[in-house]
C-alpha cells in the first residue's frame, strides 16, 4: 500500500462518479471501493463506489490481462481500489454509464476470512445500528447523508442571502430554554449547567442586536421517549428577526423551505431515486397553489364537516387558511412583515388555527380514523400530528396553540389571550412537526411573570429580561430540526437514518 500513498495524495481523481455523464467515451481513474461484484462465465461485473455513486464496471476475460481479470476476481466487498477504463453510456444502467475496465489496482484487499459485516443480504436494525460507521458506505445511506449536507447548506444559503448574520448560541448553557424535563446536565467547574435545547433564547439577543440573525449547530434533548422522530442529540437552524410578527414568521417558514425543496430536486433526483423516494410528492410542494380559494376550500370543507357534527367544540371558522392580522397599535402587532426582504410570493402553504385542527382530530375520531380523541388545550399528539400532515400534500401551518400547552417565552395573541401566537410547520405524509416558531413576549412584566409560573430560575434569566428592559421589540423566529427535515424529505421511517451517527435514548454507540 504504501508505494500507492503519494499517488492518493498527489493526483486528484480525474473523475467522479457522479460527473461521469462529462467523461463518455473517455478513459477516467476513479478511486473508490468495490460495493458488489457478478459473475457470468468468463464475464466479471464488479460494482464501484466512489461517495458520489456507484457504477457497474464490465470486465470481459478476454479483454484484460490475466493478472488485472485475476485481481479484479479476487476482489472482496469494500476492498479499496484504483480502476481505470473507458466510460460507456447505457441507459439499462441504473446510474446511466457503464465503466470497460482496462486497469485495476488494490489499495487493500478486505481479507476473505474477516469479511465485511454488512453483506447484501437483509439485516437487521439493532444489527445495521451497531455497525453504522460501515453502514454508512451502503447507497442509499450515502444518498440520504448527500441530502443531509444539502438540506444544510440551502437552509444556509437561504439566510445567507437574505441579509441574515450567522450567530452562535453558546451549546453550555445555565438555563432550559424548551422546558426542564429534557435537560442534560453537567457539572461545570462546581455549578450545575445544561447542554443547550435551543439557540433561541441567545438568538432573541443577537436579533436586537443584528436584526435578522440565524444560529446553526447541534442541540441536545433528554428524551427519555423512543419514538421514530425523537433524538437526543439533534441540530437546529434557527431564524430571529426583530419587529417581525407572527404573520411575517409563517412567511420565513414557508420561502425557506420551498427553497430547501427547491434545492434538493436541483441536486439530488438520483440520490432520490436511490433511496426509493416519491418525488412527484415533494414537487407538489413547491408547486404553485392553483388558486387561494381553492385552498381555503379543502381547509374549510374538512373543518366544516367537523363543525357540524359537534358545533359545540368547533368555532366557527371565520378566518380558515388566512392570517386574520391584528389590529394596528395591539400589543404584538407593531411589525406586520414590514420589509423583510425575502419574497412573499412563494406557494401558499395552507394554514390552519389550532382550533380548526382540534375540529379536524375530532372528526376524524368521530368516524374512527383515529384511535383517541384529541382532548382541547393538550398540545397535539404524534398521531395527531400524523393524521393532520396525512391530509395536505404540503407543509401545512398549525398555528394559536393554547397558551397552556407551549413554552414560556410566546406571546399571547391579543384577539384571545390564551392562544399563543405560535406556529408548528407539519411536513405533509404523516412527517408532523419540522418546524416550531413564535412571536416572543416582548413585556418585561408579562415575562418576569411567566418564568416565575414555570418555576424557571429569575437569576439566570437575568440577562433575558434586560432585552425587554432596553429597546424591547416584537420579534419572532422559529427552529426547523434538520433531522425531522431530511426524514420528510427523503421519505425515511425513522430519523435514525438522518444523521451519520444517531444518539438516541439507548444509544451511544457507535
Ligand atoms: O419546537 P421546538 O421545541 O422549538 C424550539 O426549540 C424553539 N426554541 C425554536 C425557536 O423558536 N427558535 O423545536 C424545534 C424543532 C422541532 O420542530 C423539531 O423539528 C426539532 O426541533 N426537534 C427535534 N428533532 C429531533 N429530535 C428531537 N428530540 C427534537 N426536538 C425538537
Ligand atoms: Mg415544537
Amino acid at each position: 500500500m504504501s508505494e500507492l500513498e503519494p499517488k492518493l495524495v498527489t493526483n486528484p481523481p480525474v473523475a467522479t462518479i457522479a460527473s461521469l455523464a462529462a467523461h463518455v467515451g473517455d478513459t477516467v481513474t476513479l478511486r473508490g471501493w468495490l460495493y458488489n461484484m457478478r459473475q457470468s462465465g468468463k464475464l466479471l461485473f464488479p460494482i464501484f463506489r466512489d461517495g458520489t455513486g456507484t457504477i457497474q464496471g464490465i470486465v470481459p476475460k478476454a479483454a484484460v490481462s490475466p493478472e488485472v481479470f485475476e485481481r479484479v476476481k479476487s476482489l472482496t466487498q469494500e476492498s479499496s481500489v484504483i480502476v481505470t477504463g473507458s466510460v460507456r453510456a447505457d441507459a439499462r444502467a441504473p446510474s446511466g454509464f457503464e465503466l470497460d475496465v482496462a486497469n485495476l489496482e488494490i489499495v487493500h484487499l478486505v481479507p476473505a476470512s474477516d469479511p465485511f459485516p454488512i453483506s447484501h443480504k437483509e439485516h437487521g436494525t439493532d444489527f445495521l445500528m451497531e455497525h453504522r460507521h460501515l453502514w454508512i458506505r451502503t447507497p442509499r445511506q450515502s444518498a440520504i447523508l448527500r441530502i443531509r449536507a444539502t438540506i444544510m447548506r440551502a437552509a444556509q444559503e437561504y439566510f445567507d442571502t437574505n441579509g441574515f448574520v450567522r450567530t452562535d448560541p453558546p451549546i453550555l448553557t445555565p438555563a432550559a430554554c424548551e422546558g426542564t424535563s429534557t435537560l442534560f446536565e453537567l457539572d461545570y467547574f462546581g455549578d450545575p449547567a445544561f447542554l443547550t435545547q435551543s439557540g433561541q433564547l441567545y438568538i432573541e439577543a443577537t436579533a436586537l442586536a443584528l436584526g435578522k440573525v440565524y444560529s446553526f449547530g447541534p442541540t441536545f434533548r433528554a428524551e427519555k421517549s423512543k419514538t421514530r422522530r425523537h433524538l437526543t442529540e439533534f441540530w437546529m437552524i434557527e431564524p430571529e428577526v426583530a419587529f417581525m410578527d407572527l404573520e411575517g414568521d409563517m412567511q420565513l417558514a414557508e420561502a425557506f423551505l420551498t427553497h430547501i425543496v427547491t434545492r434538493v430536486l436541483e441536486l439530488h433526483r438520483a440520490d432520490l431515486t436511490v433511496i426509493g423516494r416519491d418525488i412527484a410528492k415533494l414537487e407538489a410542494v413547491i408547486a404553485p397553489i392553483p388558486s387561494e380559494s381553492e385552498n381555503e376550500a379543502v381547509i374549510l370543507s374538512e373543518a366544516r364537516s367537523a363543525e357540524s357534527k359537534d358545533p359545540e367544540e368547533a368555532r366557527p371558522v371565520t378566518t380558515a387558511g388566512t392570517f386574520s392580522t391584528t389590529e394596528p397599535g395591539a400589543p404584538g402587532s407593531a411589525a406586520s412583515s414590514p420589509n423583510l426582504g425575502w419574497s412573499a410570493t412563494t406557494p401558499r402553504f395552507p394554514r390552519l388555527s389550532y382550533d380548526e385542527a382540534h375540529a379536524m382530530l375530532d372528526a376524524a375520531f368521530k368516524a374512527g380514523k383515529l384511535e383517541a380523541p384529541h382532548i382541547y388545550g393538550d398540545d397535539l399528539g404524534s398521531p395527531d400530528e400524523t393524521y393532520i400532515s396525512s391530509q395536505f400534500d404540503k407543509p401545512v401551518m398549525v398555528h394559536r396553540y393554547p397558551a397552556a400547552s407551549k413554552a414560556f417565552y410566546m406571546q399571547p395573541d391579543p384577539a384571545d389571550p390564551t392562544k399563543a401566537l405560535c406556529v408548528d410547520v407539519l411536513a405533509p405524509e404523516g412527517y408532523g412537526e419540522i418546524i416550531g416558531g413564535s412571536q416572543r413576549v416582548d413585556s418585561y412584566d408579562l415575562l418576569r411573570a411567566r418564568i416565575l409560573e414555570h418555576n424557571l430560575p429569575l437569576a439566570a434569566f437575568e440577562w433575558y429580561l434586560d432585552l425587554r428592559r432596553y429597546g424591547s421589540v416584537p420579534h419572532s423566529g422559529f427552529g426547523m430540526g434538520i433531522e425531522r427535515a431530511v426524514a420528510w424529505i427523503c421519505g425515511l421511517d425513522h430519523v435514525r437514518e438522518t444523521i451519520p451517527f444517531p444518539r438516541t435514548l439507548n444509544r451511544i454507540y457507535p
